[in-house]
């Protein structure tokens, strides 16, 4: 038996305003996603904003459904639909920001683990990190310099 450690590095910024101008302007794409995001079950908004290579930024929020599986992330929404308008172009940053409409969400809150099997899958298929950024409402952002930093034992396409 051997025991094997796998480490993550993450950069933690004290708010926005600590962001660079251009990753701010990315965030509050992702802020203006979140407050109109279709949450009426979770009570639980999310929004994401998307960079791509062609300076062009798709957004997405979740989306729910009285069936409650059937509803989507943020984050998947905005990669799917980036993915099916613009299939040629490169994503680069990705912010994504959620509040709760019970609490306030001051703590960062973290891609789920589908979104982050379906960012990888882009990252992959790209061949170049996406950045990510994440944040609550207020408070501390975080910023993972790729996805597959965030999912270590990815799994994918190539032992298909
Ligand atoms: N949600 C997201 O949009 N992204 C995540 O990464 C985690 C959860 C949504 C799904 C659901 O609409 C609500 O938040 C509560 O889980």
């Amino acid at each position: 038996m051997k025991e094997v450690k796998i480490e993550t590095t993450l950069e933690i910024y004290t708010d926005i305003n600590e962001l660079s101008s251009d990753i701010q302007v990315l965030m509050n794409a992702a802020i203006e996603a979140r407050d109109t995001a279709y949450a009426p079950y979770s009570k639980f908004n999310v929004g994401a904003a998307i960079l791509l290579d062609n300076n062009e930024v798709v957004i997405g929020n979740n989306q729910e459904n009285a069936c409650f599986p059937s509803g989507l992330c943020a984050e998947r929404t905005a990669i799917y639909y980036a993915g099916a308008k613009y299939p040629k172009a490169k994503m680069l940053k990705m912010a994504i920001t959620a509040s709760s409409q019970n609490q306030i969400t001051d703590k960062p809150i973290p891609p789920c683990g589908a979104c982050r099997q379906a960012i990888a899958e882009y990252e992959i298929k790209q061949n170049q990190p996406i950045e990510i950024y994440f944040m609550g409402v207020k408070g501390k952002v975080v910023k993972s310099h790729s996805l597959t930093n965030l999912l270590p034992l990815l799994f994918e396409s190539s032992v298909l």
